[in-house]
């Protein structure tokens, strides 16, 4: 699932294609028409589905329609990568354990919009991501992953973005691979 440039979602094709982890991704589904994720499926020769939310009457529909399109695909797990909309219980409860998110802070640290903002703004020294389960509570799900990284005094937001973004594409396919453990 991804909203916006998608460089975490063609890091983990990279990944499958490398062999750093056996997996196959049966599916993309975007929910802003055009956005870089879905170039980047068109590129990769990756399925891609558009499921726009401004077409939904509510967040729970848009999810409802989320659960039959991962069903149909007979997907085992799912990864927001970089899918900024609050997902409901409608999606969490269908795929107990199995949808992962990532995000731009060292959690329980700078929850919610824009982590990376919050982080410059508290002036921590130490930034980074964390990739974990999805539960109700918003960003709050069992940890799987994380990866720290330090804030330089030259940082601004882009710079600081970018590093952080290095650390996703790294730690991504690990957390997959420790997601899917818990499977089978
Ligand atoms: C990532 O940095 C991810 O941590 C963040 O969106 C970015 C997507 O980048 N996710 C969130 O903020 C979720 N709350 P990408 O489109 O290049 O993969």
């Amino acid at each position: 699932m991804a909203s916006g440039n998608g460089s975490n979602f063609e890091a983990l094709v990279s990944a499958i294609w490398n062999r750093r982890i056996h997996a196959e991704i049966a599916l993309l589904v975007v929910n802003n028409p055009g956005c870089g994720a879905q170039q980047r499926a068109d590129r990769l020769g990756i399925p891609w589905q558009l499921l726009n939310h401004r077409d939904y009457d509510s967040r729970t529909d848009l999810d409802r329609d989320l659960v039959e399109r991962f069903r149909a695909a007979d997907v085992e797990g799912i990864v927001m990568a970089g899918w900024m909309r609050i997902v409901t219980s409608e999606l969490i409860r269908a795929f107990p354990d199995r949808l992962i998110n990532i995000h731009p802070s060292l959690l329980p640290s700078f929850r919610g919009l824009d982590g990376v903002g919050q982080a410059l703004r508290a002036g921590v020294r130490i930034a980074g991501c964390t990739i974990h389960l999805v539960t109700e509570d918003l960003d709050a799900g069992p940890i799987l992953i994380q990866a720290a990284v330090p804030v330089l005094e030259t940082d601004d937001h882009n710079s600081l973005s970018q590093r952080i973004h290095q650390q996703e594409h790294h730690i991504l396919p690990i957390a997959l691979m420790l997601a899917a453990q818990r499977w089978r």
